[in-house]
């Protein structure tokens, strides 16, 4: 009855009145833990505020380490300053040839190609299943020649890395989660990030777990760990005494690194967030719930399937997806239309990697190089099911899950009063430069938005 009173009002961004009241609050992110500024003030005044000082009793950075393999159910962690990095020294710990190439999904955030460029390979984008927005074995070229895969959870979806890794097993090539979007997330009972010969993850500041910036990679290979310490600590590791006032870190040189390392204020902070994230994914996962069971009665709306073996959803974002798109309009005007009406920003995919402005490695001197390969890899190559989501899913911040049940009933009105909604005037379209070196048209309403990062 509400949601038939609704269909017919008039939109808020035609300038009706909205479905949220503009004066309720949605929850802020990010939300401090209890203790986290006294683990702040702690190292404020420990007299180490980075790994590669002498040491002064214990770091937290150390500390943090064996609580995130401990919670990833892994036997090693090595943090890092960005995810961007974990992902750098995870493919670089592979030790490969350089110029190979790695299959990465054509929807994710551009870090998770650019990464391979930087290890001094190649990125294959290959589709993703529209139904999870993920990899999957039907999605891969089986012609494609790699020796590693970069399985992306992507949004709120885990991907299926037991499939994929035995999909791409006898070929040979290597599979790495890039768990960035998926901390806490499980594939039967199994943590996100442990699936993966190496799961990487991103702390930056819109991930469920943060310290404004940080990143982690975590591994069960007793051969890659040491090797991963000293690609992010330029060449050193962890020695084996522990006095007061010596440095820790030891010149063990085997493979050359950089400085990729996480500060003892991050690694501080997220010792204090590790013990909030679950409370906020059962609170989380609870609307999220409740919000699936509104939709279901909104035809032409969806969530994204989640595949049955996944047993526990860790929320980054939550796509909604219109099959089909109100009538005569595209999701960048659904993303505004819903954001009237909340009052919280709803926006849309990010361009998807093979005509996105953000992979472009001739721009750079030092990969350009190898930008010849991946145009041609890449030439008369579709992507579909990354296209269709671009195109039809509309996304909202995991924070907004994190209040009251009321919150989910208000995203459904909004989204049941938008589906019917009338189509605005002015859209243009404009021209990118895609992997395969041609031009093709991309649809870009006015005003269009997308998130500022991943
Ligand atoms: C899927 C994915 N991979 C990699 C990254 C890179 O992480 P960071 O921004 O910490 O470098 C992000 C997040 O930004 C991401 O969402």
């Amino acid at each position: 009855m509400v949601m038939t009173r609704l269909r017919t009002a008039r939109l808020a961004i035609d300038g009706g009145a909205p479905v949220r009241d503009p004066h309720t609050p949605w929850p802020t992110w990010p939300q401090p833990a209890d203790g986290a500024v006294e683990e702040l003030t702690a190292v404020l005044h420990s007299g180490r505020w980075a790994i590669s000082s002498p040491r002064r009793g214990e770091l937290a950075e150390r500390r943090f380490a064996a609580m995130f393999a401990e919670y990833t159910g892994t036997r090693h962690c090595v943090p890092t300053d960005h995810g961007s990095s974990a992902l750098v020294i995870a493919l670089e710990s592979l030790g490969l040839p350089h110029g190979e190439h790695v299959i990465v999904p054509a929807l994710t955030w551009t870090a998770t190609a650019t990464a391979v460029f930087r290890a001094g390979l190649v990125p294959v984008l290959a589709d993703v299943d529209p139904w999870t927005g993920c990899l999957h074995p039907d999605t891969l070229d089986p012609d494609v020649d790699a020796r590693a895969l970069i399985a992306v959870h992507w949004a709120c979806v885990m991907a299926d890395v037991p499939a994929l890794s035995a999909a791409v097993a006898p070929r040979g090539v290597t599979v790495v989660e890039d768990a960035a979007q998926a901390h806490g997330a499980r594939w039967q009972g199994r943590p996100a990030g442990s699936l993966g010969r190496l799961g990487c993850f991103s702390m930056q500041h819109s991930k469920v777990l943060t310290s404004g910036e940080g990143g982690a990679v975590v591994t069960d290979d007793d051969t890659l760990a040491p090797v991963l310490e000293e690609l992010r600590a330029d060449s050193r590791r962890y020695g084996p005494h522990r006095r007061e006032r010596v440095l820790e870190l030891v010149e063990t040189a085997s493979m050359m690194g950089s400085n990729f390392c996480l500060g003892e204020f991050a690694a501080a902070l997220l010792c204090a967030q590790l013990g909030l994230l679950d409370r906020q994914h059962a609170v989380r996962n609870r609307n999220y719930e409740r919000l699936s069971g509104l939709l279901a009665g909104i035809p032409g709306v969806r969530l994204l399937r989640r595949p049955p073996a996944q047993d526990r959803l860790s929320m980054y974002e939550v796509p909604i997806v219109f099959d089909p798109l109100p009538p005569t309009a595209d999701n960048t005007w659904v993303a505004h239309a819903l954001s009237a009406e909340l009052g919280t920003r709803v926006y849309t995919p990010r361009t998807p990697l093979p005509r996105s402005p953000l992979l472009r490695p001739w721009t750079k001197p030092a990969i350009a190089p190898l930008s010849e390969r991946f145009t041609e890899v890449h030439r008369g190559r579709t992507y579909p099911g990354a296209e269709y989501l671009a195109g039809h899913a509309v996304l909202l911040h995991h924070s907004a899950f994190l209040g009251e049940g009321q919150d989910m009933e208000d995203i459904a009105n909004a989204v049941a009063k938008v589906a019917a909604g009338p189509r605005p005037c002015g859209a243009r379209t404009h021209r990118t430069a895609n992997t395969d070196g041609t031009d093709r048209e991309a649809f870009v309403a006015p005003e269009a938005e997308t998130d500022g990062h991943d």
